[in-house]
């Protein structure tokens, strides 16, 4: 039986063969089985549609051109909702108004599930940053707020002005930058001074580590790592060290701080002083730094673009904190130092945080508009159950579902000519989650507070400590990138920020 003797020798070859070929092998193999089954199944008549071609040719395009293969997904299929396989993992991508409303609002749809198998760029440390009981993450939500009431938040704004002064204060008299990496900086920095401590937001060393180790999860993320998580790939080695790395920052710090025995008014004697458990510690500062600084810094890298293209705008940003300085001098503004002598970043701390958060109608809106036409996000859940419909269509338990946000805030039904920069836009009412840049139903961010405070502060120094443009190579201002699933970054040196110090001490 030739047949039979075939299979014998190809197994006698297997068998004999090294460890890289058995593996590549056995890998090829998995892939085959899953995408024949995947092939044959059954298809329900409330099944979303099925994507055409091979499962395994989604992979590429999700994880590395998101936002144009959810698009080719809906205009292949020719309906608002499709199904494709990730490997074994079954994916629905949603769209329209009906499924946006169940998907904000339904009960069995999980966050932190879908997160984890859909991006991958949170450390993954079980129990600490991901797989939390809900009663840990409940603690670590409980903590953010408190990091957000007023009293907390007044005392970050003038340690948030002094970090943004020292690194703008470094950018020289004039010059170009990306914003993408310096606006960037400031905020990892703003950021891990509200969210950590003084032992490391005091130490730029430590800073810097923590951005590049975060920079190596984000980019190191590839689809190997987040659908083959067990499999020992050097990128996956790379994002072990990295979270191995961060973790120990962390507990340094908490160590440094428990052996001193000296209080300090910041977020981790908030957390000690509230006798969390460490395990809460650590999974506060690793999982909210992360997802706090990429968002805020993204969303601060484009509104300082779109000060710089809208000059009208910026004019109109920077007499309203003009109005603030004015309102609220510094009590020390009469003699024998006049209120212009002092450094800007001083002037800046005098002013209350109700003022930052009523009194700036210009930047709420730039910033509502930035979030609307600049955020290339993507929601993801997975369905812990029971098995549930979404307009229609049956979403098992276990499925992943995603929901692009450009399908409201890009749509032109409900944002006429969406991808314009526009903050006179009136704030949208009329249809159910029209705007979720904030998310919405079941899920709203818990770090708006903050964020916004943080965006504000930054915005206002630069503002009025720098003269500033945007310029780009094609002479047309620069557009976001959607396909860039961290910052809609357009392309590398095809844009620059251009600024000057206004003569004012920063
Ligand atoms: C401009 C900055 C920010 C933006 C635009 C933003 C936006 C969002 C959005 C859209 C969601 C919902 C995601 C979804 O539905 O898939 C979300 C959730 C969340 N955000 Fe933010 N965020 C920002 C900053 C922050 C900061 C600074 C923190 C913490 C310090 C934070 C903590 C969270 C948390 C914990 C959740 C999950 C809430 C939950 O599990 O229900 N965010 N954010």
């Amino acid at each position: 039986m030739p047949y039979s003797i075939g299979l014998q020798a190809a197994t006698l070859a297997f068998l004999h063969a090294g460890f890289p070929t058995q593996f590549t092998i056995a890998i090829i193999a998995f892939l085959l089985i899953v995408y024949t089954i995947s092939f044959f199944k059954d298809e329900e008549p409330d099944a979303p549609a099925k994507l055409p071609g091979s499962s395994l040719a989604a992979i590429h395009p999700f994880f590395r051109r998101r936002f144009d293969f959810l698009n080719w997904g809906f205009h292949a299929t020719g309906t608002n909702m499709f199904q494709f396989q990730l490997l074994r993992n079954q994916v629905i991508v949603t769209s329209g108004e009906k499924a946006r409303e169940a998907f904000f609002s339904a009960r069995g749809l999980d966050l932190t599930e879908g997160f984890k198998i859909l991006s991958g760029a949170l450390p993954m440390l079980k129990g600490v940053t991901s797989d939390l009981q809900s009663r840990t993450r409940g603690s670590i939500y409980k903590r953010l707020a408190a990091v957000q009431r007023n009293g907390s938040l007044s005392d970050l704004i003038p340690a948030i002005l002094e970090d943004s002064r020292r690194i703008m204060e470094g950018w020289g008299s004039f010059g170009s930058f990306d914003p993408f990496d310096r606006v960037y900086e400031v905020v990892f920095q703003t950021t891990v001074r509200s969210l950590t401590c003084s032992e490391i937001a005091d130490d730029p060393v430590i800073v810097a580590r923590l951005k590049v180790l975060y920079d190596r999860l984000d980019h190191g993320t590839t689809p190997a790592t987040v659908l083959l998580p067990w499999f020992p790939s050097p990128a996956l080695l790379k994002k072990l060290w990295a979270t191995k790395e961060i973790y120990e920052i962390v507990t340094r710090a908490i160590d440094a701080r428990e052996r001193s025995g000296v209080w300090q008014n910041d977020t981790l004697q908030m957390l000690l002083d509230a006798k969390e458990e460490r395990l809460v510690i650590v999974g506060f500062i690793m999982g909210l730094l992360i997802a706090g600084a990429r968002a805020t810094g993204t969303t601060a890298s484009w509104l300082i673009m779109y000060l710089g293209i809208h000059q009208d705008w910026r004019a109109k940003a920077a007499t309203e904190v003009d109005a603030l300085l004015a309102a609220y001098p510094p009590p020390s503004a009469t003699e024998p130092t006049p209120v212009q002598a002092q450094s800007l970043s001083s002037q800046l701390s005098h002013i209350p945080l109700e003022a930052w958060e009523s009194s700036l109608p210009t930047l709420d809106a730039m910033i509502r508009e930035t979030l609307r036409v600049a955020q290339p996000h993507a929601a993801m859940r997975r369905n812990l159950g029971p098995d549930m419909h979404m307009d229609g269509k049956r979403i098992p338990t276990g499925a992943y579902v995603v929901y692009p946000f450009a399908d409201v805030h890009l749509d032109p039904e409900i944002y006429a000519d969406p991808s314009k920069f526009d903050p006179t836009r009136p704030e949208e009412t009329k249809v159910p989650f029209g705007y979720v840049g904030w998310g919405g139903g079941k899920t709203v961010c818990l770090g708006t507070r903050l964020a916004k405070l943080e965006l504000k502060m930054v915005a206002a120094l630069f503002l009025l400590g720098f003269k500033h443009s945007v310029q780009s190579e094609s002479g047309a201002p620069p557009e976001p990138n959607w396909n860039d699933l961290h910052m809609a970054r357009p392309p590398k040196g095809s844009f620059c920020v251009q600024y000057e110090r206004t003569g004012v001490p920063l």
